[in-house]
């Protein structure tokens, strides 16, 4: 009897556990941007999440009110302007950010400094109030900039966790897999390129030594690869041509990173992203490389692996700036009112 009600205990017990995080209650701020609905519909689209709060400055009653309608269990409420910030906010265990300006033709991410580096900090600030354990997910830019300022504005509020704030570069790893497997022939789903360094120009550092499948290239046919992927971000810029810049392939991205710390939240082993994160994988306080995701967030920090002398050379390269992106975030939030 004893044993039957241990294993009662332990067999609900479980079911408890692992049913948590596919009731997560899932937040977008900036929900009704070109980014914002398709991750938001993405994120409707999932039995993982239970709730979806949409917030925005604008629009965003009819968008909840459109995705309502779809038959999947999420519950949909939108919220509008900063009094109802908290709504949104409270009880969240993970908050995706992609509130802020894009960018338009000529324009570099660090252009978008001045805009998104007061709106990222005033969101984290209501998630430093309202969600302090929830899981962040950033992906306003300068992605290099706007993660520090995250973490600096939650340790004003004492409530920073290294473990639980990621910069989103997925995209860049999503771009290297396509276009290594345009290039070999091979089926997309089935390549994974790390991507490391940063989210900008030449900070994103595409690792294709340790690409699986295993791919060779001459070397001006990677140099020419890793431009185009570094690079890629503006190649949508200019065919937009002034309407903005990747909204679809980051909706997914987005998707695809949200997705991935739900299942490790959820209790799932062995699940593998890249997120741009507090880190001592290098010299820089800031770095993207391949982290293990589990219950608490990053679980343990992969590192960068064997690089070969090409790829040593595009990490010196990108630490520069990376530097430069990473305090200027940091003295923002310093110099803040
Ligand atoms: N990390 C990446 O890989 C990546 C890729 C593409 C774009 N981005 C960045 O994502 C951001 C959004 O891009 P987009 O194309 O969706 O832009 P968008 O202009 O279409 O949408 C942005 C949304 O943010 C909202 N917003 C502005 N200020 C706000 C505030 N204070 N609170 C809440 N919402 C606010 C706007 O009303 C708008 O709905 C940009 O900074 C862009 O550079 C990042």
């Amino acid at each position: 009897m004893v044993i039957f009600s241990v294993l009662l205990i332990a067999v609900f017990g479980g079911i408890t556990r692992v049913s948590t995080y596919n009731n997560a209650k899932v937040a977008v701020l900036g929900a009704a941007g070109g980014i914002g609905q398709p991750l938001s519909l993405l994120l409707k689209n999932s039995p993982l999440v239970s709730q979806l709060t949409l917030y925005d400055i604008a629009h965003t009653p009819g968008v909840a009110a459109d995705l309502s309608h779809i038959e999947t269990r999420a519950q949909v409420t939108g919220h509008i302007g900063p009094d109802q910030l908290g709504a949104a906010l409270k009880g969240c265990e993970v908050v995706v950010i992609p509130a802020g300006v894009p960018r338009k033709p000529g324009m570099t991410r660090d252009d978008l400094f001045n805009t998104n580096a007061s709106i990222v900090a005033t969101l984290t600030d209501a998630c430093a109030r309202n969600c302090p354990e929830a899981m962040l997910c950033i992906i306003s830019n300068p992605v290099n900039s706007t993660v520090p300022i995250a973490s600096e504005v939650l340790k004003k509020h004492g409530v920073y966790n290294p473990n639980r704030v990621f910069g989103v570069t997925t995209l860049d790893i999503v771009r290297a897999n396509t276009f290594v497997a345009e290039l070999k022939g091979l089926d997309p789903a089935r390549v994974n390129v790390p991507v490391v360094g940063g989210h900008a120009g030449k900070t994103i550092i595409p690792l294709i030594s340790q690409c699986t499948p295993k791919v060779e290239f001459p070397v001006d046919t990677l140099t020419a690869l890793t431009g185009r992927i570094q690079e890629a971000g503006t190649e949508v810029v200019k065919a937009k041509a002034g309407a903005g810049s990747a909204t679809l392939s980051m909706a997914y991205a987005g998707a695809r990173f949200t997705f991935s710390l739900l299942d490790a939240m959820n209790g799932k082993e062995g699940v593998v992203e890249c997120s741009f994160v507090r880190s001592e994988e290098t010299e820089c306080k800031y770095f993207s490389t391949p982290l293990l995701l589990g219950k608490h967030g990053i679980e343990k920090n992969l590192g960068l692996g064997k690089l070969s002398a090409f790829e040593e050379k595009l990490v010196a390269d990108a630490m520069g700036e990376l530097k430069g992106s990473i305090k200027k975030g940091e003295d923002f939030v310093l110099n803040m009112k």
